[in-house]
């Protein structure tokens, strides 16, 4: 009984003294588990007078509910406290300053884009894509500008065998809108890359971007290009903007003309911008050549329509001031860092 009792204190002292978890799992395999010196303990019984057996054995599994009751009630407080440590290391302190994320800006050339799209979809266009790969069929015959024609050289083009070649301007997703769509009306803008073979310079890159707008419907006149070209000039380059037409020469329209705006600089009154003249050529444009609509399936003598076409990089180089082309493709963070579009 005096080694029960001692063994019953030791047992007691060394779960009270365990410090984690897992300790008090080996104390647990130890005193209540199969082997250990509780159980060393009930083989003695075996040697007792049989009137001693009962008292020993209830003594024994007092201790042994004792120390069961203990270990439980130690797990309790170890889990308390293992619990408070996790929830003190994964603390979060919100009161930390934050990172400043790093956030890319738009391109400008995009941002360009985007508020010429938005301004000609608030005006009911839709926005139409095409290949940047494309048969000369598209580019250039369906354009009425047939093999051979001289118009051909003004456009000098990459060709990728006698077929196919890279667009050389965004008419021909004009012509692939007109197919796609005769003989009902159509109202598109058709922006895209498009590319020349040009010698890059600062005014000049043989890759660059156009945004092309095609209007086809009964009773279409040069006016309503003349007033949507207007507004467009407004929206872009402020209000009080002027425009005006100069007579010109494109293949798929006619009449064409040539459309300056006058200078958002100098408000025309004459600068180095517009080079003295006050007014700044824009973008070329004109009616749609009858020949273009009936090679698409149009009846010419029922509808009719307008096209314009302007170079994306001009638009921005008059917008921002940007002096050369190159700056657009040459991505230095300097000069992309300064355009941001705040919506
Ligand atoms: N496609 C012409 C060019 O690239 C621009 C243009 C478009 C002119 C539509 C008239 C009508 O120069």
């Amino acid at each position: 009984m005096e080694k029960l009792q001692h063994l019953k204190e030791e047992a007691l002292q060394a779960i009270e003294s365990c410090e984690t978890l897992s300790q008090l799992q080996e104390k647990r395999v130890l005193y209540l588990g199969k082997k250990g010196p509780i159980q060393d303990v009930m083989k003695m019984m075996k040697d007792l007078p049989p009137e001693q057996r009962p008292s020993f054995g209830a003594s024994v599994n007092e201790i042994k509910s004792a120390i069961a009751a203990l270990i439980e009630e130690k797990k309790a407080r170890l889990e308390e406290i293992e619990m408070n440590q996790r929830l003190e290391k994964e603390k979060i302190d919100i009161t930390l300053e934050g990172y400043q994320p790093t956030i890319g800006n738009v391109h400008p050339l995009t941002l360009v884009q985007q508020e010429l799209e938005d301004l000609f979809i608030g005006l009911g266009y839709t926005v139409a894509e095409g290949p940047e790969v494309e048969l000369d069929f598209y580019n250039f015959e369906r354009a009425n500008i047939p093999q051979g024609h001289p118009a051909r050289d003004m456009q000098d083009t990459f060709y990728i065998n006698k077929e196919v070649l890279l667009r050389t301007h965004t008419t021909a997703i004009q012509t692939r809108q007109l197919e796609k769509h005769a003989p009902n009306p159509i109202k598109v803008i058709c922006p895209g890359k498009v590319y020349r073979r040009d010698d890059d310079d600062a005014t000049h890159s043989h890759q660059f971007t156009q945004m092309e707008g095609l209007v086809v419907a009964k009773d279409i006149k040069l006016s309503d290009l003349k007033g949507t070209l207007e507004f467009m000039a407004n929206k872009m380059f402020g209000e009080g903007r002027k425009i005006r037409f100069r007579p010109s020469y494109f293949q798929f329209t006619e009449p064409s003309v040539e459309v300056d705006v006058s200078c958002h600089i100098c408000n025309g009154k004459g600068c180095p911008v517009c080079k003295g003249t006050g007014w700044i050529e824009v973008l070329g444009a004109g009616m749609v050549h009858p020949n273009v609509l009936e090679m698409a399936g149009y009846d010419s003598t029922q509808m009719s329509g307008f096209a314009f076409g302007v170079g994306v990089e001009r638009v921005a180089m008059l917008k921002y001031g940007i002096d050369d082309i190159r700056h657009f493709y040459t991505n230095d963070v300097r000069f992309l860092k300064m355009f941001k579009r705040f919506d």
